[in-house]
C-alpha cells in the first residue's frame, strides 16, 4: 500500500489525554501535506470530544519528533503551488488557538517546521536526546510556519537570530537554558513523565482550562494594560460557571471537585 493510503497520524487515548503520533519514522516524521491534513482532521474531531481534556503531540520511533517540512515536496514547486500548500487554516495557528491544552512531547530531532509546530503547542517537554534547530537557511528559504515570529518571543531576538541565520542545531540542555523548551527528562522517562503531567492537566475543568489558555494566549498580542483588563473580564466570567461554584465548595468541604464543564 502506498503511504497516501495509510494513516500517517495515529491517535491513542490514555484516560482524558489524546496522544497524536506522527508516524513516518523512516522519514524522521517529516511534515508532508498528508500529515498536515490528517492532523487538522483529528484536531477538528478532538475539539468537540468532551472525553478529551488535553492533547499530546509526538513523533514515532526513537530518533525524531519532526525533522521539518517534507523537503521532497518543495522540489519543482511554483510560488502559487506553495501558497496553496500553506492555505488557511494553518496547522500551527489551529494548535496555538486550540481550546484545550496541547503539549509537544519531543523525543528526538525537532527541526524546521517541527520546531515551529512545537512552538505552536502550549508546552514543550523533551527528551535529553532531542536536538533543535531552524535549518531552513541551508535550503535557501526562511521559516514559514511562524518561526521568525514565535522563536524570538520565546528565546529573545539575539538567540532567534543566531538559530535562524546560522541553521545551527542545539541540544536539549541549551534549549532549556534559552527558554525554547520547558522541561527536559531522561529519554526513557519522557513518555511516563509527560503523560503524568498531561493527566493532571486533563483532570481540571475543561471550561476553566479553555479560559486560562485564552487569557495566556492574549498576552502574546495585547499590551500589558489591555491584557490585564482582558484577564479581569475572563476572571469575572468564571464566577458564572457551575465549575467555579463546585471548585470553591469542594475546597471548603475538603473533597475532590467534580467538574461538569459548565
Ligand atoms: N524532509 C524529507 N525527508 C527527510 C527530512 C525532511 N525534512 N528529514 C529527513 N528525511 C529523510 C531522509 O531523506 C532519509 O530518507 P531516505 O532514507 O529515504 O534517504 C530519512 O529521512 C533519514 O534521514 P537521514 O538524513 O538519513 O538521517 P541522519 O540521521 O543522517 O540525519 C538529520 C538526520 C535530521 C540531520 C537530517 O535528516 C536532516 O538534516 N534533515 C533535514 C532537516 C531540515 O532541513 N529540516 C527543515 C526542512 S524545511
Amino acid at each position: 500500500m502506498s503511504e497516501s493510503n495509510q494513516s500517517v497520524v495515529l491517535v491513542e487515548r490514555e484516560g482524558r489525554v489524546a496522544i497524536l503520533t506522527i508516524n513516518r519514522p523512516e522519514k524522521l516524521n517529516a511534515l508532508s501535506q498528508q500529515v498536515r491534513d490528517e492532523m487538522l482532521e483529528h484536531l477538528t474531531a478532538l475539539e468537540n470530544d468532551d472525553s478529551v481534556g488535553c492533547l499530546v503531540i509526538t513523533g514515532a520511533g526513537d530518533k525524531a519528533f519532526i525533522a521539518g517540512a517534507d523537503i521532497s515536496e518543495f522540489d519543482g514547486r511554483s510560488p502559487m503551488d506553495q501558497r496553496h500548500a500553506m492555505r488557511i487554516p494553518r496547522l500551527y495557528d489551529v494548535m496555538s488557538t486550540f481550546p484545550k491544552p496541547v503539549i509537544a512531547m519531543i523525543n528526538g530531532f525537532c527541526l524546521g517546521g517541527g520546531c515551529e509546530l512545537s512552538m505552536s503547542c502550549d508546552m514543550r517537554i523533551v527528551s535529553d536526546q532531542a536536538r533543535f534547530g531552524q535549518p531552513e537557511i541551508k535550503l535557501g528559504i526562511i521559516p514559514g510556519g511562524g518561526g521568525t515570529q514565535r522563536l524570538p518571543r520565546l528565546v529573545g531576538m539575539g538567540q532567534a537570530m543566531r538559530l535562524i541565520l546560522s541553521g545551527d542545531m542545539i541540544r536539549a540542555d541549551e534549549a532549556l537554558r534559552i527558554g525554547l523548551v520547558d522541561i527536559v527528562h531522561p529519554h526513557e522517562e519522557l513518555r511516563v513523565k509527560t503523560l503524568e503531567l498531561a493527566q493532571r492537566i486533563a483532570s481540571m475543568s475543561p471550561l476553566t482550562l479553555k479560559v486560562a489558555k485564552e487569557s495566556l494566549r492574549a498576552s502574546e498580542r495585547l499590551a500589558i494594560e489591555e491584557g490585564i483588563l482582558y484577564e479581569r473580564d475572563l476572571f469575572c466570567l468564571c464566577f458564572s460557571t457551575e465549575d467555579m461554584k463546585e471548585g470553591v465548595s469542594a475546597f471548603l468541604e475538603k473533597r475532590q471537585a467534580e467538574w461538569k464543564g459548565r
